[in-house]
């Protein structure tokens, strides 16, 4: 375990009014929780989400912070939003309501600082690392854990440990190699850099088409848990097939890694890199989820170059998202009936609409299937998920893979999975979470499966 402290922070009193550049707001109480909508509905279109400046020189993490916080009341929203305004802090995840939580990061050379403002603010931060570097190093286990399992299984990949995408992607290829019958592996498109990316197909059904179920995981470069946990269910429904029932009865399409460039870029240069390697003269990479073809260009996607949430030049500008977008839309319209897209981290079950506070009609039937997802996952991990349209429950994000999934694609169960951890070591989970979260993951696709063929079922009685 690692240490983290409290770091305490006595009172000092500030007036109100101060100018940080946002409105006052009046004492109703509906509009606290609107506060962060408007005050993030200004600055989300410039810089939120990630590292302000994604310029190509990846941060010193020795010695860097990282901390949680709660932010209570207007003012403390108002000292927040001003570091990451004026770059002093890095955002790693954010939630919305009164309650508003964030995990967020600080370089070494602006830790006095920082601390300083929370303290005179009177907000109290909870430490929970002194170096991230130090949850770098520690994150994965050495290649040796990767040679010894080689020779029991015929692939390297294990889920003791975070593998580069060569692997993940032989992985694939051995079990259409070795499982003839019921795996096909596809290239579906080839990243900026030019690397495949794969698809599988898992199908027990041959050429009969039966309701298809869409994965796709590693979106984001540097949440390193998703295209783990994506290979760990593709793993249960092949070799561990007999344990589900509906296996059976639905067509999976599993990406495991979209994201090929960003996730390699992640593991060799820049651990906390996010983006696609789009060129660019400025600064490299588009966030491949604002970049898809629903509600483009809205709230929460920056059209700045050099911004961690920057939606591109136009819809679906890039090779990675035309991808998934080409495949799907090759099926007809009612071919799929589930999507799941897998994030991290933050423990979310999110459904549409992410580009505005809304949801669609069919949003009680989303919420009704996430909550009995919810409830799997708890009653097997003990480990909470809360369930919630994503605008909602985070923060408005236009451009997002699910929203297209559900609006275009027509597919009805579309879900965002934010998977492990609160924050405790956010986009570093170390490997020995691999496991676990992969367990209760797969418990989510039982149930959202299981829903869809009841649905499926009721419609043709
Ligand atoms: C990173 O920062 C640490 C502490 O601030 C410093 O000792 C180290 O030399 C820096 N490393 C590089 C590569 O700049
Ligand atoms: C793997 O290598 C590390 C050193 O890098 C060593 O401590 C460990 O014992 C090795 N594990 C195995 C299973 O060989
Ligand atoms: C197979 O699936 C069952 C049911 O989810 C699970 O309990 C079991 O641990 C799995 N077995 C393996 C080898 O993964
Ligand atoms: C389950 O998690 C809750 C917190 O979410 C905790 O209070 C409880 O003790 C846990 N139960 C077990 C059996 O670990």
């Amino acid at each position: 375990m690692r240490k983290s402290a409290w770091v305490t922070i006595f009172t000092v009193c500030l007036t109100a009014g101060q100018t940080v550049g946002f409105p006052e707001q009046t004492e109703n109480p509906t509009t606290e929780a609107s506060f962060f909508d408007d005050a993030f509905a200004e600055i989300d279109s410039e810089q939120y989400e990630g590292r302000a400046n994604f310029r190509d020189v990846p941060a010193n993490l020795t010695g860097a912070h990282l901390y949680r916080v709660q932010l209570k009341n207007n003012e403390h929203k108002r000292v927040f939003l001003d570091l990451i305004k004026t770059e002093q802090i890095d955002v790693w995840m954010q939630s919305r309501g009164k309650k508003a939580k964030a995990v967020f990061m600080v370089l070494a050379a602006n830790v006095e600082k920082v601390n300083m403002r929370f303290y005179e603010a009177d907000i109290t931060l909870k430490r929970l690392s002194d170096n991230v570097q130090k949850l770098v190093d520690e994150e994965n286990p050495s290649e040796n854990v990767t040679k010894l399992s080689n020779s029991k299984t015929g692939y390297a990949l294990t889920w003791k440990a975070y593998h580069k995408a060569s692997v993940i992607h032989d992985f694939l290829d051995n079990y259409a190699t070795n499982y003839k019958d019921l795996c096909t592996v596809e290239k579906i498109g080839n990243t900026v850099e030019g690397r495949p990316i794969k698809i599988i197909k898992i199908s027990s059904g041959g050429d009969k088409k039966r309701p298809a179920f869409f994965i796709d995981g590693g979106i984001h470069a540097r949440e390193w848990i998703s295209p783990a946990t994506v290979t760990y269910i593709i793993r249960e429904l092949v070799e561990n097939r007999t344990a589900y029932s509906f296996a059976d009865e639905v067509d999976f399409y599993i990406v495991p890694l979209m994201n090929v460039d960003g996730y390699e870029h992640s593991r060799t240069r820049d651990r906390l890199w996010r983006k696609n390697r789009a060129p660019g003269a400025l600064c490299k990479g588009v966030d491949l989820n604002r970049n898809f073809g629903y509600k483009w260009g809205g709230k929460g996607s920056s059209s700045s170059v050099c911004r961690g949430n920057h939606r591109g030049p136009s819809a679906f500008s890039e090779p990675e998202s035309q991808a998934i977008r080409d495949f799907i839309l090759k099926f007809d319209i009612g071919t799929f009936k589930a999507y799941l897209t897998v994030h991290s981290f933050g423990q979310y079950i999110m459904y549409p609409w992410g580009y505005d506070y809304m949801t669609p009609p069919d949003g009680t039937e989303l919420q009704r299937v996430g909550d009995l997802a919810a409830a799997a996952v708890k009653k097997l991990t003990n480990t909470s998920y809360k369930v919630g349209s994503s605008a909602k429950l985070l923060y408005a994000a236009a451009g997002g893979s699910d929203d297209w999934a559900k609006a275009v694609a027509e597919i009805p169960y579309a879900y965002t999975l934010e998977l492990r951890d609160k924050g405790d070591y956010g986009f570093i989970l170390p490997a020995k979470f691999i496991k676990p979260t992969g367990l209760e993951t797969m418990a989510m696709v039982q149930v959202v499966a299981e829903e869809m063929l009841k649905a499926e079922r009721l419609k043709k009685n």
